[in-house]
């Protein structure tokens, strides 16, 4: 597993306000007392500036959910490394498989996007994940394979510095959890291909998503290759995602 500590990721997807914002974020920050993982909340862009403010000083690092794999130019709509970075944006998301559904995003898309946060100095956290049917068809170790092998073979040696979540389609937003032992295999199977490619590979935390909550954080928190979390709905109330966090800092 990943030496330093559990990484804990909110992924707040498009909800927020700068009220609703306000609010989560001072109640997050009042809570951190006790809090020992690392941890990262990943917000709409436009709220970046807002949180970047209201976060400075604490211990919680600012992601976002997407970027451009262009540098800049005439890409309408596209939000580029740089431009986090202005806002102290540390980690990116790529992959989410809301993306590759619904944005048409490939397993090259984000392979390119990752290569490019790479290069701007941005953590990317690389999503892969089997659908429902997937699983059912016995797919799910070569489904993950498939997708984090394009990232592999485009970003070479310098994979070391991803990280990885696995999130089970079927369990995203759905309130169905990979039980551990499922995450666990899965988890080892993304290990084993990340050694073959780097001699770095430990240093590579591999989170899990989907339905994560306050009540199965720590036992697939407790599995030795579950190095954090990626949280979506949870992450949206200040006391769940306390809990989970709490849970990561045992
Ligand atoms: P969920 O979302 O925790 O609401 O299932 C996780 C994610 O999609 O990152």
């Amino acid at each position: 597993m990943s030496m330093s500590g559990k990484l804990m990721v909110g992924n707040w997807k498009m909800n927020g306000s700068l009220a609703a914002n306000a609010s989560l974020l001072s109640d997050i920050l009042s809570g951190m007392g006790r809090v020992s993982c690392r941890v990262a909340v990943c917000l709409p862009a436009p709220y970046l500036a807002q949180a970047q403010s209201l976060l400075a000083g604490s211990a919680v690092e600012l992601g976002a959910q997407d970027v451009s794999a262009h540098e800049s130019g005439a890409y309408t709509g596209e939000v580029s490394c740089a431009m986090l970075r202005d806002f102290a944006v540390r980690y990116a998301i790529v992959g989410h498989s809301e993306r590759r559904q619904y944005h048409g995003e490939t397993d090259a898309t984000v392979a390119h996007k990752t290569q490019r946060a790479l290069a701007g100095g941005i953590t990317p956290i690389v999503c892969v994940g089997e659908s429902l049917a997937e699983r059912e068809a016995g797919q799910t170790e070569a489904v993950v394979k498939r997708q984090l092998a394009t990232v592999i073979h485009t970003n070479g040696h310098c994979i070391s510095e991803i990280v990885v979540a696995y999130e089970p389609v079927w369990a995203i937003g759905t309130g169905l959890t990979a039980t551990p032992e499922q995450v666990q295999s899965v988890h080892a199977v993304l290990r084993a291909q990340l050694l073959a490619a780097t001699a770095h590979a430990e240093r590579v935390s591999i989170l899990y998503g989907g339905s994560m909550n306050a009540a199965n954080a720590a036992s697939l928190l407790d599995q030795p290759d579950v190095d954090g979390g990626l949280i979506g709905g949870a992450s949206l109330k200040a006391a769940d995602f306390l809990s989970i966090l709490k849970a990561a800092s045992r």
